[in-house]
């Protein structure tokens, strides 16, 4: 998918305040559709709320009948749903006190669905208590690892199936099925996804064997992200949900790895020249305040009208950009940028500018940027 953006107005030039967020309107909806169509049916998607963190955008999915949400901190969870969603998938295990967080959740929105992940049981009984004594149900995904080794659980682990069938005995908690997250998988080639899923899938379907021959069952799977979207979808399995998240505004690191994919940058940075110190250098003020520093240095931001400048030095309010074509920009010149991983970038900022016709038309918050919202 191009990297390139739309352009602003003038007008807009002159007003926007530097750095700046900003989403373009008719890219991100395109997004939206798009996700649709690689689903088939918006029952299908359980998109995930990190990218943006956006009620708005939550709005835009209800209202096109994505009412199953993912989320990854009860502040997100809390946001989609006052937005609408009537299913979240809090992506994380409680812990802490982020269990009676969740059971808070469950009693202020009680027509809302809450799910939790687990791969663990002390918590997990902790949860049970928790919500038996509020006189709610959450539901429990069993997080199954298969090779990100981030979290969860390995199918081949003794005594998975197990503690997914612990919950079929524990009150205030209902099965919900598994999470199925395979980040690790990040084969450039579509077909090579595509048979790294096909590896993986058995061993998931040997534990639901496991769970189904204790006597549980697995209404869902709540499998991917953006790269394995397409993968997933073409599977038939009606218990199969499908969790892209980066999708929905898209981002550099994606757009530029995984060509395959039919969503085009729909957020960017509006930043400015601030100073030339030297030949061949140009100044933005682009610091790692203003765009995600989880990407390694000279990588995280991606400018379209100068894909060759080499970013050197980046420290909080200053990226220093060194190219030849520095000599053709003034201080105050504008440039767009994609940011190259859109999801902790959104986390930078308070607001969002949307655009329509290249003109700022209104400002959305970022609902759930930071970790408490109410709950
Ligand atoms: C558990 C989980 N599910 C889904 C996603 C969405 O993945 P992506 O960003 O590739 O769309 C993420 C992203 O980090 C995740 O952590």
């Amino acid at each position: 998918m191009s990297m390139t953006l739309p352009s602003l107005h003038p007008d807009t030039l002159a007003q926007l305040n530097s750095p700046a967020y900003v989403i373009f309107r008719d890219r991100l909806l395109q997004n939206l559709d798009s996700m649709i169509r690689v689903a088939k049916q918006p029952s299908r998607l359980r998109p995930h709320c990190k990218t943006h963190k956006m009620d708005r955008i939550i709005r835009l999915w209800v209202e096109r009948g994505v009412t199953k949400h993912k989320a990854a901190t009860i502040a997100e969870c809390e946001m989609c749903a006052a937005a609408g969603a009537t299913d979240v998938l809090f992506a994380y295990n409680p812990v802490g006190p982020n269990i009676a967080r969740m059971v808070a959740l469950a009693k202020t929105f009680p027509g809302c669905r809450f799910t939790a992940t687990t791969d663990h049981e002390q918590p997990l009984r902790a949860l049970s208590a928790a919500a038996a004594a509020a006189g709610v149900t959450i539901g429990i995904m069993l997080d199954v690892n298969v090779g990100m080794d981030r979290t969860g659980i390995t199918p081949e682990t003794p005594g998975a199936a197990e503690l997914y069938h612990l919950v079929k005995s524990l009150p205030g908690l209902v099965q919900a099925g598994f999470q199925v997250y395979d980040g690790h998988q990040r084969q450039t080639d579509l077909m090579e996804r595509r048979v790294a899923v096909a590896e993986q899938w058995p061993r998931v379907l040997k534990l639901r064997s496991a769970v189904e021959s204790l006597g549980s069952s697995v209404p869902a799977f709540a499998c991917g992200g953006t790269p394995t979207f397409p993968c997933y979808a073409a599977m038939s399995d009606p218990a199969i949900e499908l969790c892209p998240g980066t999708s929905v505004l898209s981002d550099s690191g994606y757009g530029n790895h995984f060509p395959d994919l039919p969503f085009s940058p729909a957020a960017a940075l509006v930043t400015r020249v601030v100073s030339r110190p030297g030949p061949n250098r140009m100044t933005l003020d682009l610091g790692n305040k203003a765009v995600a520093a989880d990407p390694p240095k000279g990588a995280r931001v991606f400018f379209p009208d100068l894909p060759e400048a080499v970013q050197d030095i980046h420290s909080e309010e200053h990226l220093v950009l060194v190219t030849p074509d520095a000599q053709r920009y003034q201080p105050g010149d504008v440039l767009l940028a994609v940011p190259v991983h859109v999801c902790p970038t959104s986390a930078l900022y308070d607001r969002v500018a949307v655009v329509d016709d290249g003109r700022v038309t209104e400002y959305w918050d970022v609902t759930s940027r930071n970790r408490r919202i109410t709950i």
